[in-house]
């Protein structure tokens, strides 16, 4: 059974059976990860390109070496060391090196919907590794995957996912993720970091109050604040928010359960987490991004599938 798309553009358009299947493939991919040879000859004649236009650290490296651990040939991109700095578009860039004839497009951009944009134009199958604050599929995929992995199932299960909703791919993703799966989803952060249709929108429970929302839950994934993309202060300081909203030992300790802890990475240490949680049992960080190579030799294996179908 294919997926039900030709690109991964976000998890908006996948249905429960296709993350089904990623999740199978990346069962099968993981038990290769674990072999001696970690490498299978798999795409061996496929070209991908990654291409970044924005700054990326563990998902560039994710994608690499699950297309190295595939066998596919790979182009690495970067936009700041390109033509884009002396003005080139992106259509035009892409169209320059799909003329060298590649296959897969890994595309990272600032701009909500650039790799939705790029689909209309090229013949390439693409895979969105994060546009805007818009999505960032492959994200939500391993951290599922990583949920699935610990507590057996995500049907049923309780997901706090706390900070700066209002700026995160990874909050969009995991929401579509999670409630296509028939997880319960509660946001919390300051009232100023979440969207207010958020409830009715997205079908999640509100609360701006993080005791309530990590006595809750089973996982609690914890976001960066994203200043960056804030161009006007949304609260007092850094230390005040890790006061309110930062996740520490004696918060952990005092709830009347064990919850997981989660955060796509890269943490600030002593604003959201705080060091002996993100490095204590209870984190599955690490898992998560051992379980990005699985998932995304998955989604490379399947959409290249689908591409060859075409
Ligand atoms: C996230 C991203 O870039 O959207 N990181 C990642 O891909 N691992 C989250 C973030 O930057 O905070």
């Amino acid at each position: 059974m294919p997926l039900s798309v030709k690109h991964l553009l976000g998890i908006k358009d996948l249905t429960l059976q296709d993350i089904e299947l990623i999740f199978q493939t990346a069962d099968n991919f993981k038990e290769v990860l674990k072999r001696p040879i970690k490498k299978v000859p798999t795409l061996r004649d496929t070209t991908i390109v990654n291409l970044f236009f924005e700054n990326s650290t563990r998902t560039r490296i994710s994608f690499e070496l699950a297309e190295k651990r595939l066998s596919a040939d790979v182009i690495n991109f970067t936009a700041s060391a390109s033509s884009v700095k002396k003005g080139e578009t992106l259509i035009d860039t892409v169209n320059n090196i799909l003329a060298m004839k590649v296959d897969l497009v890994i595309m990272r951009h600032s701009a909500c919907g650039a790799p939705h944009f790029l689909s209309k134009h090229i013949q390439a199958a693409i895979v969105n590794a994060g546009d805007g604050i818009n999505e960032h599929p492959t994200q939500a995929l391993l951290d599922s995957f990583s949920i699935r992995e610990k507590l057996g199932d995500v049907k049923g299960k309780k997901v706090a996912i706390v900070g700066d909703i209002t700026h995160s791919r990874v909050a969009m993703s995991n929401i579509y993720c999670l409630k296509k799966q028939g997880a319960e989803v509660t946001v919390v952060g300051p009232p100023t970091l979440i969207p207010k249709y958020m409830a009715e929108a997205m079908g999640v429970n509100v609360t701006y109050n993080l005791r309530e929302a990590l006595e809750w839950c089973d996982v609690a994934n914890v976001l960066r604040i994203q200043l960056e993309r804030q161009n006007m202060p949304l609260f007092s300081s850094l230390r005040e928010y890790n006061l309110f909203y930062g996740i520490s030992r004696e918060l952990l300790d005092g709830l009347h359960k064990e919850i997981i802890i989660m955060h796509p990475g890269p943490i600030n240490r002593g604003v959201e987490l705080n060091s002996d949680v993100a490095d204590s049992k209870q984190s599955i960080i690490l898992q998560q991004v051992e379980n990005g190579v699985a998932i995304r030799m998955a989604v490379l294996y399947l959409i290249a599938g689908k591409k060859a179908e075409n």
